[in-house]
């Protein structure tokens, strides 16, 4: 398998990303509030093994080890996300300064190390005080939302300029509110409709807060999409997979778009949206990127007894799997690039996220060596490059992710990093996967160097 490296722009951008609950620690340190994934790791059950963030990679206090891996594997980008209750503790209101310092040096360190950073305002962690009272089903949340993107982007944007409002409200809204498997953990399809509203309510106001903040910001919202099949040509698993696309991919593209939330899946959902008269206008706010998060495409069919929007995964024989047990399948990621392309004109995309998981192995000798996880990598971004030629404007890709981190309801079982680290020891090692990629951009900058 090769990459079409001529294909991608000349100044693609090559990154990592993390979030900041999966990797920070230091919960209680320098005035941080506790977030509603604090409450949901520490609930018993809910997370396996019973792992939590408290301490994570300990990136809060190992950041400078951690850029000086970004440059050994020769990246020039890195995604990370703020932690809200860092920075504004209450939700709303005051502002904590020592948060605030931390994301500043942070910065400072990466654009000295020639690094862009790609910051991220929501990762999921939202205060738990505004989840007290109502969090994301409660309007209050997206103007609260609003007013810490404000804060962050005055202090910060002046060197920042990409900037995302939301990752994956998907999962924010269905697997926290609908499926309970994510924080706050809620199984109610009523919370999950209007969560999902205000969340993309959040992201039209925090948009229009940014660009006030920082002018000149390149604001964008990072979604995880999958491409649907039916499992069989039945009509029946024909309408089931539109549904599922209807819930995956239009709910959250179509708004943001200028088309509105789709009348299909209003009518499945059967929950009164909370919309207000201007809501749709600030909500399609036109984006200057989009953030494609891949990881797998789905296979459904019908299941009319199942909980909206009734369908069920089915298996595919002998597609390869990873580690979560997720379908390995580079054409859906080209696929996506291609239907933001033609259906949706994005003006700019970049995968922002894209990896696998594997249970990786120390050997004797220190080494880790992940030959699937190489074999994945190598294989979507062939498949980037083809979208590339085809047509997609496609400008940057982030691999998920720098470190293995907390898996959120998998706790630290599941390793994502490209880069192993030892939990106890905090211990840092780059897998034969971030070797790998670290070649993949030396020969993308080696084929850009000739053709110049
Ligand atoms: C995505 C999340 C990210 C990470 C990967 C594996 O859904 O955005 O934090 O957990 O999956």
């Amino acid at each position: 398998m090769t990459i079409d490296f001529a294909a991608l722009p000349h100044d693609f951008l090559w990154g990592t990303a993390t979030s900041a609950y999966q990797i920070e620690g230091a919960v209680a340190e320098d005035g941080r509030s506790p977030s509603i994934w604090d409450t949901f790791s520490h609930t018993p059950g809910k997370i396996d093994g019973d792992d939590h963030g408290d301490v994570a990679c300990d990136h809060y206090h190992r950041w400078r080890e951690d850029i000086a891996l970004m440059r050994q594997l020769g990246t020039d980008a890195y995604r990370l996300s703020i932690a809200w209750p860092r920075v504004v503790p209450g939700g709303e209101g005051p502002v904590n300064p020592k948060g605030l310092d931390f994301y500043d040096e942070l910065i400072d360190g990466l654009l000295e190390a020639g690094i862009t950073p790609s910051v991220t305002l929501y990762h999921w962690d939202l205060p738990q005080v505004l989840q007290d009272r109502g969090g994301w089903p409660e309007r209050a949340t997206a103007e609260h939302f609003a007013a810490y993107a404000a804060v962050v982007a005055e202090r910060l944007g002046d060197r920042v300029t990409h900037w995302a409002t939301l990752n994956e409200p998907l999962c924010s809204a269905w697997i926290g509110h609908l499926e309970g498997k994510m924080a706050p953990g809620l199984t109610d399809l009523t919370a999950a409709v209007r969560a999902s509203y205000h969340l993309l309510l959040g992201h039209g106001l925090a948009t229009q807060a940014i660009r006030a903040a920082a002018p000149g910001a390149q604001v964008g919202i990072v979604n995880n999409l999958s491409t649907v099949h039916p499992a069989t040509p039945r009509p029946e698993d024909v309408a089931a997979a539109r549904r599922m696309d209807g819930h995956t991919n239009r709910w959250w593209l179509d708004p943001v778009h200028g088309r509105g939330f789709p009348e299909d899946m209003r009518e499945l959902y059967g929950v009164d949206l909370p919309e207000k008269d201007g809501d749709l206008e600030l909500i399609a706010a036109p984006l200057d990127w989009l953030g494609l998060n891949y990881y797998f495409p789905m296979t459904v069919a019908d299941d009319p007894a199942g909980p909206a929007p009734h369908v069920r995964s089915v298996r595919r024989p002998g597609v390869p799997r990873t580690g979560m047990d997720w379908e390995v399948d580079a054409t859906g990621i080209e696929d996506l690039l291609m239907r933001l392309t033609h259906e949706y004109r994005a003006r700019r995309i970049y995968v922002t996220e894209n990896g696998s998981s594997y249970p990786d192995v120390v050997r004797p000798d220190g080494t880790v060596d992940d030959p699937e996880r190489q074999e994945y990598l190598t294989q979507h971004l062939a498949a980037c490059a083809r979208a590339a030629r085809r047509g997609a404007p496609l400008a940057g890709y982030f691999a998920w992710s720098l470190l293995d981190n907390f898996e959120w309801a998998y706790g630290y079982d599941k390793r994502f990093g490209l880069v192993h680290v030892d939990y106890r020891t905090q211990k840092r090692t780059i897998k034969g996967s971030g070797h790998h990629y670290a070649e993949i951009i030396r020969a993308h900058r080696d084929r850009t160097a000739r053709a110049a």
